[in-house]
């Protein structure tokens, strides 16, 4: 007899979650219904939106495939119900007031394509927030007023991530280097932030310089500090700030340049040593060969009076002896 596979906890929790949420008798909902004020139809579309929920729709068709609930007051995106919904692949919750995300939000969505978080009341995004979406196209997280801090390994792990768009939110900066290794990625919408154009942003800015192209709204991408920069694009002061922010030599800069110059100086003083070695050398010996041919007349001279004087000596001597004899 074959073994009938242990339930998942899982699927468990999904049980418990039907029985307690929903009472105890089915709901009509779980098969083929659809949430009260909602409206869903045959292509697994579930609608929802304007209907002042101000709690995330409970009862939805497990099989859901697009869910609009926006423009509503919900505060909050319940991570257990959400995920039941393995399917989804579209998520609209555009201008409602949610406050966080948290890591365990997206969970289970592997099919999820697009996520607009825009038009809500999030302030921070935090570390692998949209880590399990692989899935996830298209991310809308506009006009988030207060959001002022977005991690930098937030979207890091979002292989397929093609358009992000961050514009109309509190973003002073913006740490890109998960963002830049990001292989889909063509268009970041950055417009309407407060941008601080200094040194910690100077990466964003040289990157908008550099591929302007992906850049929605590039020229609405203006900084709003420091005072000398405000109201410049972020493209116009990249280069600047590359130069800016380079200044102050580091350590090994400087090291670099001393050792470099040490190069240059003993190579000048190698070779003009060696040149003058060289013609001090090659004068000695034109000197010595000029003397050696002055001496060899000399010698000459020498050796010709010598015999002269000789002979005279030698005269002399003979006539001194011829005297004596
Ligand atoms: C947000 O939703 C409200 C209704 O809840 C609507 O009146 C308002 O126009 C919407 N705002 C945007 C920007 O869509
Ligand atoms: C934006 O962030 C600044 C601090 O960087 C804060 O003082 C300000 O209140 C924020 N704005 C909103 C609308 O939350
Ligand atoms: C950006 O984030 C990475 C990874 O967290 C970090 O190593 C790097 O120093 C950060 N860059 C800046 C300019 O803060």
């Amino acid at each position: 007899m074959r073994l009938l596979p242990a339930p998942s906890s899982q699927s468990l929790r999904l049980l418990f979650l039907f029985i307690f949420v929903m009472g105890v008798a089915p709901y009509p909902a779980l098969t083929a219904g659809c949430p009260d004020r909602c409206v869903c139809d045959d292509q697994l579309v579930v609608q929802c939106a304007g209907q002042e929920l101000t709690l995330f729709p409970n009862d939805l068709p497990l099989a859901t495939r697009q869910l609009i609930i926006s423009n509503n007051n919900i505060g909050e995106l319940p991570a257990l119900q959400l995920n039941y919904l393995s399917d989804l692949v579209y998520l609209d919750v555009s201008n409602n007031t949610l406050i966080e995300i948290s890591e365990s939000t997206f969970g289970n969505l592997r099919k999820l394509a697009y996520l607009d978080l825009s038009f809500n009341t999030l302030t921070q995004i935090e570390d692998r927030t949209f880590g399990p979406l692989s899935s996830l196209v298209m991310l809308r997280l506009t006009d988030n007023l207060g959001l002022n801090e977005i991690h930098p390994d937030a979207f890091s792990e979002n292989m397929a991530l093609q358009v992000l768009d961050v514009s109309r939110n509190n973003l002073t900066t913006l740490n890109i280097s998960s963002l830049i290794a990001l292989p889909s990625l063509r268009s970041l919408g950055l417009s309407g932030n407060p941008w601080r154009c200094d040194c910690e942003t100077e990466d964003l800015c040289l990157w908008v310089q550099i591929e302007g192209f992906k850049f929605q709204d590039e020229g609405q991408t203006v900084c709003q500090g420091p005072p000398e920069v405000s109201g410049q694009r972020l493209a116009e002061v990249g280069m600047q700030l590359r130069a800016d922010c380079h200044q102050g030599l580091g350590y090994w800069d400087y090291l670099f340049f001393i050792a470099i110059g040490f190069v240059i100086f003993s190579a000048g003083t190698v070779s003009a040593w060696v040149m003058g070695v060289l013609m001090v050398l090659y004068e000695r010996y034109n000197k010595r060969k000029g003397e050696d041919m002055d001496s060899d007349d000399e010698e000459e001279r020498h050796m010709g009076g010598g015999m002269m004087g000789g002979g005279h000596q030698g005269n002399g001597d003979l006539n001194k002896a011829g005297m004596q004899v």
